[in-house]
């Protein structure tokens, strides 16, 4: 099976982002994860539309965009419209969740849905047939460089259980604490995409990073 690795630019150093960029690429990154937080929804500011439009710019990879921000409904058009791939967001965040994913759909980008650590599943079986895409946080958003929550793993494979049992087959990733001693206990658990933030930009060789995630997760043969 083939897996994605998702570096995060959260935790890059901006003011080297074209080449901390192009070193992640050379490692085999397959999507840019990009985390745009709000302050609100989650209690820490990043970035929004100029460090997607920067990322086009600089790189031909798909930008994974992970949008912590309430009524993420308001940037669909936006995004879209400067060439996201996927759009994830939270349940939480806005209330007609199945309204919005349909419009990311029409959008032409992948429809992701998150899960924060304590979202029930329950909602996911609601729109299971709307989404491209679950994300389920290992960690609570809001900040990099924290540790994966070992309940996770339970929480994927009931997640994939889920969705066999509608016959759904979405993209699974994980956000959070993703580090070459994780990302074995995640993939075994059902996920094929895998964001990591510190455990790429913040080493010293950052292509190598992304080899050694990828190697990590995949079991010997
Ligand atoms: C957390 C963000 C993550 C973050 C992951 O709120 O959604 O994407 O960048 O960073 P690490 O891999 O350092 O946990
Ligand atoms: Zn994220």
């Amino acid at each position: 099976m083939t897996i994605r690795i998702a570096p995060s630019v959260l935790s890059t150093d901006l003011g080297r982002l074209r080449e901390q960029v192009a070193e992640a690429e050379a490692g085999g990154a397959d999507w840019l994860h990009v985390d745009v937080m709000d302050g609100n929804f989650v209690p820490n500011i990043s970035f929004g539309a100029p460090m997607i439009r920067a990322l086009k710019k600089i790189s031909a990879l798909p930008l994974d965009v992970h949008l912590m921000v309430q009524r993420p409904e308001q940037y669909i058009a936006e995004y879209a419209a400067l060439g996201a791939s996927v759009f994830s967001f939270h349940p939480e965040a806005t209330i007609h969740v199945q309204r919005q994913l349909a419009a990311v759909r029409e959008h032409g980008m992948k429809a992701g849905l998150v899960l924060n650590p304590g979202t029930p599943l329950s909602l996911l079986e609601e729109v299971v047939d709307d989404v491209d895409l679950v994300l389920l946080m290992t960690v609570n958003p809001g900040f990099g460089g924290q540790g994966y929550l070992p309940a996770s793993s339970r929480k994927l494979e009931r997640i994939c259980a889920l969705l066999a049992s509608y016959g759904r087959h979405p993209v699974v990733e994980v956000d959070g604490g993703i580090t070459t001693d994780t990302i074995a206990t995640a993939y075994r658990a059902g996920a094929d995409t895998f964001v990591a933030g510190t455990a790429v930009f913040g080493q010293p060789d950052i292509a190598d990073a992304v080899r050694a995630l990828r190697r990590a997760a995949l079991p010997r043969a």
